[in-house]
């Protein structure tokens, strides 16, 4: 890989959510209560989720029953932030039965829960919107509802967003999300893809296609950075940016700037917005009480 002949920026961004790990520990440990009961429970925060921590209050989700469902499992929210008064999306959470041949297969992170970090990528995202116009976006690893792609989509003028995720069943789920709010889309180009990083082929018709990607939560598992920052650099155009929101989980943060440093101009933000800082301090600063 050529290292001086292109201009990639990598912006790299920890919400420090979980610096002492406590956090991360409670979350994986959700996640397997989650599959070893087979079901995900209703959650304080964004229904839907195994979380049992608050979120930044950043995206709101009230539940709807505005939208047909096919399936009387299917449980439909509408998804709103102050930030951004146009962002209206229906979003559609998974909260189905993780099978034992789901568990035996591929990551199943993005089938749990919105993670924080997309909530507040999201935020970022619209708080940020300039990045977006007239250019073409690529969300990694976004899990059931991609939801920073699809609020781009619905609000920033983008050229095209392409919203992906390497587990079929975010994909398909992120389809029907697709379908339910195609009238926010207006100009924009959008479609989910199955895109698993360690495939080439998955990349075959997205090489250096876009301006923007985007991508949250993806950092934690030590034999995916190496084929996610692979596909960052093959998909990014010469110019482009990656943004990517991560909790410091342990050094896994650090290992992916390390990784990403020496092709990437890096700049690592932590106290990216006032505002969810101050959330941040304020949530550690409760913990400690
Ligand atoms: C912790 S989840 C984060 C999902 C979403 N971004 C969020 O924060 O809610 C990590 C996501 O990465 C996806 N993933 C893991 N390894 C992958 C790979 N090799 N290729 C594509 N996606 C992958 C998983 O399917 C999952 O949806």
């Amino acid at each position: 890989m050529a290292l001086d002949f292109r201009h990639e920026r990598l912006k790299s961004i920890t919400n420090d959510e979980d610096s002492d790990l406590s956090i991360a520990k409670i979350r994986w440990k959700m996640l397997a209560r989650a599959l070893q009961e087979g079901r995900v429970q209703d959650s304080l925060s964004f229904p839907g989720s195994v979380r049992q921590f608050s979120t930044f209050g950043l995206i709101h989700m009230s539940p709807t029953d505005d939208v047909a469902n096919d399936n009387a499992r299917d449980r439909w929210f509408q998804c709103s932030c102050l930030e951004e008064p146009r962002l209206k999306l229906k979003i559609k959470l998974l909260s189905g039965r993780i099978t034992s041949e789901e568990l035996k297969g591929f990551d199943n992170t993005g089938n749990v829960c919105i993670w924080p970090s997309e909530e507040v990528l999201t935020y970022y995202c619209m708080k940020n919107k300039e990045l977006f116009g007239g250019n073409s976006v690529c969300e990694l690893g976004g899990g059931m509802a991609c939801l920073s792609g699809l609020a781009i989509a619905a609000t920033a003028g983008a050229k095209e967003v392409i919203v992906s995720d390497g587990n079929i069943r975010c994909v398909e789920n992120v389809h029907s999300i697709i379908e339910q709010n195609s009238q926010y889309f207006g100009a924009t180009h959008v479609d989910s893809r199955h895109l698993r990083w360690d495939v080439d082929d998955d990349l075959n018709d997205l090489k250096s296609r876009f301006d923007v990607v985007i991508c949250a939560d993806c950092l934690y598992y030590d034999d995916g950075r190496h084929a996610l920052a692979e596909t960052i650099w093959k998909i990014l155009k010469v110019d482009g940016i990656a943004v990517i929101l991560a909790p410091t989980r342990g050094k896994t943060f650090q290992y992916f700037v390390d990784l990403v440093d020496k092709d990437f101009i890096v700049e690592r933000l932590m106290a990216y917005d006032t505002h969810v800082w101050e959330l941040n301090c304020r949530l550690k600063e409760s913990k400690r009480v």
